[in-house]
């Protein structure tokens, strides 16, 4: 069902809890629905977004435009056989019923991605990932609609340019596309990921590496690191684990031997862990009238209760100036700014 709400307060929709006010929302339940809705050009011909579960925005004033709202949440299965199943997933589930739903069924793929908060929609965008894991191996195909032609396309995953919270959806689509639903395939031969911090050791404690063992410890430690967006406001790690070229990753190792290193994209570049460097610079824990960094994960901004986006954006550019002054390491922002 459609609903078109107008001057709407959007705190309970981004996660940091950022007290603004869109001029208009509407939802959609389909790509069909979708364009239809688009049709007569009126929203497309002002300002206008796609607000999913608002877990990676940070807002920093209100929306004077249109927001566009997936709600549709169903799962259909394509196809089954021995080894894959492929499920079509519509944008407006929540990412981790998506995971619960494939961990009933012994389908392989999403478990280590549990808990992580936002929609099934807003995934390939940023490639999601975590504990060694990320979405683009299990996904076939983006569904979308060109918002220029209002033609439906299916883009295979091999153009959707994922690489590390990167896709061509924060690049060359961004502001162009609308996604409507995932495809994923999904795996029944068991394949545990356990490689990454603690996880081999705290599935070990739940009983091996079962798949609902997998999610659980998954689970646990997230719940142990992350605050919970419905207590405390935050968009999850702030900034990005910052790509170096390996002899300046192996310089900084010289200096601080504790400092992890792990593997990018290529042999020519290794991923520092941004926590650690916030971590080391001084501001773990460190808290601010109405704004803060979580003391058990640097990596994470929290809004203590009624900050604005430009005071998160004031404590994002302290820490990034004192990280840049210590290390000689960049950080960027890997929540988008409205
Ligand atoms: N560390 C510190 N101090 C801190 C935080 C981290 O010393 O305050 C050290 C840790 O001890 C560890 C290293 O830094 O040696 C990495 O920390 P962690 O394993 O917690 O992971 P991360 O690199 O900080 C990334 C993702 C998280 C994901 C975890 C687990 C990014 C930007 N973040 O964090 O994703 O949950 O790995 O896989 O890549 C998110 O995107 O919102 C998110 C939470």
């Amino acid at each position: 069902m459609k609903e078109d709400f107008r001057n709407i307060d959007l705190t309970a929709c981004n996660s940091f809890g950022i007290s603004v006010r869109a001029d208009r929302m509407v939802t959609f339940d389909s790509r069909e629905a979708l364009c239809e809705l688009l049709a007569d050009g009126e929203i497309l011909s002002g300002k206008w977004g796609v607000l999913s579960g608002g877990n990676n925005i940070l807002f920093t004033e209100d929306f004077h435009g249109t927001l566009l709202h997936p709600v549709g949440r169903q799962i259909e299965m394509l196809s089954s056989d021995d080894s894959r199943v492929r499920v079509r997933v519509q944008a407006g589930l929540e990412w981790d019923d998506l995971v619960a739903w494939a961990v009933e069924r012994d389908l392989w793929g999403l478990e280590n991605l549990s808990l992580i908060p936002g929609y099934v929609g807003a995934a390939p965008v940023q490639n999601i990932g975590a504990y060694g894991a990320e979405v683009k191996d299990t996904i076939e195909a983006v569904e979308l609609l060109d918002t220029d032609s209002l033609a439906p396309i299916t883009l295979a995953a091999a153009h959707c340019g994922f690489g590390y919270r990167e896709s061509v959806f924060k690049g060359v689509l961004k502001g162009r596309v609308v996604i409507t639903a995932v495809l994923f395939s999904l795996s029944r031969v068991p394949h545990p990921s356990l490689g990454y911090g603690d996880l081999l050791k705290e599935t070990e404690a739940l009983g091996g590496p079962a798949l609902k063992n997998i999610r659980e410890a998954v689970i646990a430690i997230r719940r142990r690191k992350l605050p919970d967006p419905k207590e405390t406001g935050n968009a999850g790690s702030f900034f990005k684990n910052p790509v170096v070229e390996r002899s300046v990753a192996e310089k900084l190792k010289e200096k601080y031997p504790d400092m992890p290193l792990y593997p990018a994209q290529d042999e020519a570049h290794r991923k520092l862990p941004a926590g650690w460097l916030i971590d080391r610079a001084g501001w773990k824990g460190r808290m601010r009238a109405t704004v803060g960094v979580h003391a058990a994960q640097a990596l994470v901004l929290v809004n203590r209760g009624g900050a604005t986006g430009t005071e998160v954006l004031e404590l994002a550019s302290d820490i990034r100036r004192d990280v840049e002054r210590q290390f000689g390491v960049t950080i960027e922002m890997e929540v988008n700014l409205w």
